[in-house]
């Protein structure tokens, strides 16, 4: 579908029909099409420094930024080296891992974990942490895989066992692989509650507490992949804030929407101790990674821009509010009482069901009806998300929720 321009939740085409934007362009927008707010900040910074490389050379948007991303953490993660997209942050915290535990003097840890269903970009080295055939199989003799933990998503819990416990289960088989295995192991990767492109597979956030406590214990990383569920995604800016005070992981990757779905910029936080693990004058033992982007001072703006709403607009108290209001609504209720939904879900502002569907072409025939009718859906096999802008207001909720319920019926009626 050719896009003609966009305006808050709504993308117009070259008719001028409106489509309600429901998965945020791929989980990268958050206040809205052509925000006003940051439109000037952007125009501001255009004026000022477009680009500059980030090697040797610094600027005002990339030092605020990091300040300010530091000062979220309360300086657990006081050191941010940027990239562009999601996956080259992947890649940043993979090598970072390897090579921190290369410069302590423990080569052998080069392998990682990751969590069955993950998904942490496209390039060979996130590739090989993926966990999804369908992107993999083709560029096998290329990867050298991760090994895979079983996932906590809560769906897969026993009948009357709750996603604590079940988390807490999935807990304990890492704990038993990392304790046989953690002198081969640099880090284990997770996506923090929710496994986004797994058909939005939620879990306990027991896991991570207790994923954190195996991996302090056995010497392994964290490395926290936050590019789709940062920034708010989950109700806490972080999703790892809701594993409690003090589990911060080793590396947390954020992109999407921390350029508030304008630029690419990725970046990756660390420790001082990983910093200071790289911090010496022997070349060899340095970080060597670059992007001829990395840091763009207009997408660092942006991202500004976004940060500065998020504080001055109380984003994540109004979130909780638009999240009571959906969940609430007579038309998520009638959704949730269709005899062919499953496991109806939901995290901050992420919502998910499973549809029980055979049809092959069941996403497909979804996202074409849904356009239709004025909404970009875009299930996941048969998992249907909301994933919207946070500028979404009562009125596009209900229009979200009952264009969906028309949308499934018609779907479901033929198949
Ligand atoms: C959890 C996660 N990690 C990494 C990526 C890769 O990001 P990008 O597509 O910007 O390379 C994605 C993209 O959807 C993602 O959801």
């Amino acid at each position: 579908m050719a896009v003609a321009r966009g305006e808050g939740v709504w993308l117009y085409d070259f008719e001028g029909k409106r489509y309600l934007d429901a998965v945020s362009s791929w989980w990268v927008n958050l206040f809205g099409h052509a925000n006003p707010r940051i439109n000037a900040a952007l125009r501001d910074q255009l004026e000022t420094l477009e680009h500059v490389m980030l090697a040797g050379f610094t600027h005002a948007p990339v030092v605020e930024l990091s300040e300010k991303l530091a000062a979220l953490t309360g300086g657990r993660l006081g050191h941010c080296f940027y990239a562009s997209d999601g996956a080259s942050a992947v890649e940043i915290a993979l090598k970072m891992s390897v090579h921190y535990w290369r410069n302590s003097g423990r080569p052998a840890k080069n392998r990682y974990l990751n969590l069955a269903g993950s998904y942490h970009g496209e390039t060979v080295g996130a590739l090989a942490v993926t966990d999804v055939a369908l992107f993999r199989d083709a560029y096998a003799p290329l990867l050298r895989p991760a090994v895979s933990v079983p996932s906590p998503d809560a769906r897969l819990a026993e009948p009357g066992e709750s996603p604590a416990a079940y988390a807490a289960r999935c807990a304990a088989t890492l704990d038993a692989y990392l304790a046989e295995h953690h002198h081969e192991i640099a880090a284990l990767i997770v996506e923090p509650l929710v496994q986004c492109a797994a058909g939005m597979a939620m879990y306990d956030a027991e896991y991570l507490r207790l994923a954190h406590a195996s991996c302090r214990r056995h010497q392994v990383h964290l490395i926290a992949d936050e590019i789709a569920v940062g920034c708010g995604r989950t109700g806490t800016f972080f999703a790892s804030e809701q594993a409690g005070a003090n589990v911060w992981p080793d590396f947390l990757c954020l992109s999407k929407g921390i350029s508030g779905g304008y630029l690419p910029l990725s970046l990756v936080m660390t420790t001082p101790d990983v910093y200071a693990a790289f911090y010496d004058d022997e070349v060899t033992r340095g970080f060597l990674h670059s992007h001829s982007y990395t840091g763009n001072p207009l997408a660092c703006r942006a991202a500004l821009a976004t940060l500065e709403i998020f504080a001055t607009d109380d984003v994540l108290n109004a979130n909780r509010a638009r999240a009571a209001f959906l969940d609430a609504h007579s038309h998520s209720a009638e959704l949730q009482a269709r005899p062919w939904l499953r496991h109806w879900r939901q995290r901050g502002m992420i919502w998910a069901f499973d549809v029980d569907s055979t049809d092959p072409q069941f996403a497909r025939r979804v996202f074409a009806a849904a356009l239709q009718r004025g909404l970009l859906l875009r299930p996941i096999g048969t998992t249907v998300y909301f994933m919207p802008p946070y500028v979404i207001g009562e009125d596009g909720i209900v229009f979200m929720l009952k264009q969906t319920l028309a949308v499934l019926d018609e779907v479901c009626a033929h198949g």
